[in-house]
């Protein structure tokens, strides 16, 4: 059966469909500039999955749905890679964290606007696999990191409150 939404779910899912092109654009800048072993293996099997997200949501999101932003949400992907990537392994696995926890709240939200409408729960099960998968994301950039400076923290904030600038700006256009 396919997977429908909601009209009122259009922009939560643009916002979605952003967020997995910002994610997969991501893994594309660690994997252009680290020569690590350990991030390498690491983007390569997210960006998979991250590729997975992306198809599974264009799926559901018809074209004219999406951001007209979209090439926007590519650079600031691209620089939320690029950028950890200058500085080093450990900076790169703070990213993800961050980036994760904040996708996380984001798919936890949508599950709980839907979460007793039972006409919805085929959508929730969808929405619940990628936060899944996401929570495993950042399980496992945690586990290599193991803890954070403030440097890392204060990154952290940024990643926050660009990826909820993102959102707001998505979810309109
Ligand atoms: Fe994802
Ligand atoms: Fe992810």
């Amino acid at each position: 059966m396919k997977l429908t939404i909601p009209d009122s779910f259009i922009p939560v899912f643009r916002t979605n469909h952003a967020g997995e092109t910002g994610a997969v654009y991501i893994y594309k800048a660690i994997l252009m500039i680290s020569r690590d072993k350990d991030v390498i293996d690491f983007s390569k099997k997210h960006l998979r999955t991250e590729k997975d997200h992306l198809l599974l949501i264009e799926e559901v999101l018809e074209k004219k749905n999406r951001s007209k932003l979209i090439y926007i949400w590519k650079i600031a992907g691209f620089l939320t890679g690029f950028i950890p990537s200058l500085i080093g392994k450990k900076f790169i696995f703070a990213t993800i964290f961050y980036v994760e926890s904040f996708v996380e709240k984001h798919y936890q939200e949508q599950i709980e606007m839907i979460k007793n409408k039972k006409k919805y729960s085929q959508l929730k099960n969808v929405i619940k696999k990628l936060q899944d998968d996401e929570i495993s994301h950042k399980n496992e950039a945690l586990l290599e990191a193991k803890n954070f400076n403030i440097g890392h923290k204060i990154w952290g904030k940024l990643i926050e409150s660009g990826s909820k600038m993102a959102v707001n700006i998505s979810k309109k256009i």
